[in-house]
């Protein structure tokens, strides 16, 4: 038997022991889902599958409930959107883990400190430099200038001493590969060559953009050759100018121009200086502030938001959730360096306790808090739970605290028929899903290890030594 429902105002056919999560599906509508597994079916644990029944009003979890003939539902509107809000809001009230490390949280041009020092610790210096070059533009020159805000917040400072970040990425003499770089068929203008020009420039020249610098003065980043030599020797910061100018970036050198002219040449134009300009769309500012790594991170800013203008895609400075643990007590702060420090560190990027969570791409509460607005963080509406120790076994690691009690693993394992398998212990706020009898992380998953990582919606099973890339 089949039934017709209608989805959105689109009507499909679908067989009358289909789910609305099936249908929703069928008529191309996105439902998000964190307990549903079409291998396990409906556990209706997390909810955040709601749709609205136009006909009654009612919220109703599209993993579980039935379609009947004639029925109506809506996917997605303002309701069902501030249900799915509040979920997620819940859910990371009980939720303890840091999306990005605190350290990259806090580098204003988010360095992805961990990913490069676990390829400095890896031994390939080059893919460390890549990254250093791509998110700072100018790690050498930063290297030496920048007050490193990052090492302030350093977890492994709270167990001994916090990790040498800028000295790491100050070594990175030279080592910048040449790139495959695409053309858009654009061309852009900066005016002015400090840091946030050229940092606007490097990220525009990277996704295609023709640009083309102009300065007033003679030389670039002026202001920065007023340092002492010995703090900022000039070959250095030469030298990473030159390699921005490798990619094709031109610099005309004692240029008076004004953006609105430059615009009759230039599909759009980046203001880097003290310069009063007209309100226009295709003119974006791009600050240069006395703390350089800002300075960097405005000119990356308003490159993003050039390219997203050129490709016609909505200007979005959006950041994706993060979610933080915050400040950790002294016991907690030991507990977490001891479960993750190198026993025998054979180098400084080796000391690295690697604090950025390891599905941080894939991850589906980190995906859906972004994509359901929930801001850069949530702000918390009780105490975050206290820290948890960590499981592990082989390669796989269980972090209770990221666990949002999805019950996704537990009908793995009882479905694979894994004694003890996984299980739900305690009751309310207080419960906890363990491995069963107290049994070992390794018993309780058995042969499904994997699979259980796989379908874990979060961090809370993860493969260790797997770095997700966006
Ligand atoms: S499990 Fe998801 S939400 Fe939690 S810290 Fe990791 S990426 Fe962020
Ligand atoms: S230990 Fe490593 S990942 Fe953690 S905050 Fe320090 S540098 Fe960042
Ligand atoms: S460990 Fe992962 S799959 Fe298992 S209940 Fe927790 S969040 Fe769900
Ligand atoms: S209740 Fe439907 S996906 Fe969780």
């Amino acid at each position: 038997m089949m039934a017709r429902i209608s989805v959105n105002d689109i009507v499909v056919d679908v067989v009358d022991d289909a789910t609305l999560l099936d249908a929703a599906r069928l008529a191309g509508a996105e439902v998000p889902t964190l307990c549903y597994l079409k291998e396990t079916g409906a556990l209706t644990s997390c909810m955040i599958c709601v749709v609205k029944d136009v006909a009654t009003g009612k919220l109703l979890p599209s993993c579980a409930a039935r379609v009947s003939d004639g029925i109506a539902i809506v996917t997605d509107d303002a309701e069902v959107r501030e249900a799915r809000r509040a979920i997620l809001v819940m859910l990371l009230d009980e939720h303890a883990g840091d999306c990005d490390a605190p350290c990259s949280s806090t580098c204003p041009a988010g360095l992805d400190i961990p990913r490069m020092l676990r390829y400095v610790a890896a031994g390939d210096v080059d893919a460390a430099a890549c990254i250093a070059q791509r998110d700072l533009v100018f790690p050498e020159t930063l290297g030496r200038i920048c007050s490193a805000p990052c090492e302030r917040v350093c977890r492994r400072a709270q167990y001994d001493a916090p990790i040498a970040i800028r000295n790491t990425h100050a070594a990175f003499t030279n080592r910048f590969p040449q790139q495959e770089i695409p053309v858009s068929g654009k061309a852009v203008a900066v005016v002015g060559a400090g840091l946030a020009g050229l940092s606007a420039a490097y990220v525009l020249a990277r996704l295609g953009h023709a640009c083309r610098v102009f300065e007033k003065q003679g030389r670039a980043c002026e202001s920065l050759r007023a340092l002492p030599t010995d703090t900022l020797p000039p070959e250095i910061l030469d030298g990473e100018i030159e390699s921005i100018r490798a990619l094709g970036v031109a610099v005309e050198f004692d240029s008076e121009v004004t953006p609105e002219a430059l615009l009759n040449l230039h599909d759009a134009v980046i203001v880097a200086c003290d310069m009063a300009v007209e309100p226009n769309l295709r003119i974006v500012a791009a600050e240069e502030v006395p703390m350089y790594v800002r300075a960097v991170a405005n000119g990356k800013r308003a490159a993003q938001h050039v390219d997203a203008l050129l490709r016609g895609q909505p200007a979005t400075t959006a950041r994706p959730f993060n979610s933080k643990r915050g400040a950790l007590a002294s016991e907690e702060a030991s507990r977490f360096a001891v479960e993750r420090l190198h026993a025998a560190p054979s180098s400084e990027a080796a000391r690295c306790l690697h604090c950025d969570c390891l599905k941080r791409v894939s991850c589906k509460l980190r995906q859906y808090a972004t994509e359901y607005g929930l801001g850069p963080h949530v702000k918390r509406t009780m105490p975050r739970p206290a820290l948890e120790a960590l499981e592990r076994f082989d390669n796989v690691v269980y972090e209770p605290g990221k666990c949002i009690k999805c019950g996704v693993c537990v009908a793995i394992t009882c479905a694979a028929g894994v004694e003890p398998g996984m299980t739900f212990t305690g009751r309310g706020l207080d419960s906890r899903v363990r491995p069963a009898l107290g049994a070992t992380l390794e018993q309780g998953l058995g042969r499904v290890a994997a699979d259980c990582v796989r379908a874990c919606p979060t961090s809370a099973l993860a493969f260790l030594n797997v770095e997700e890339t966006s």
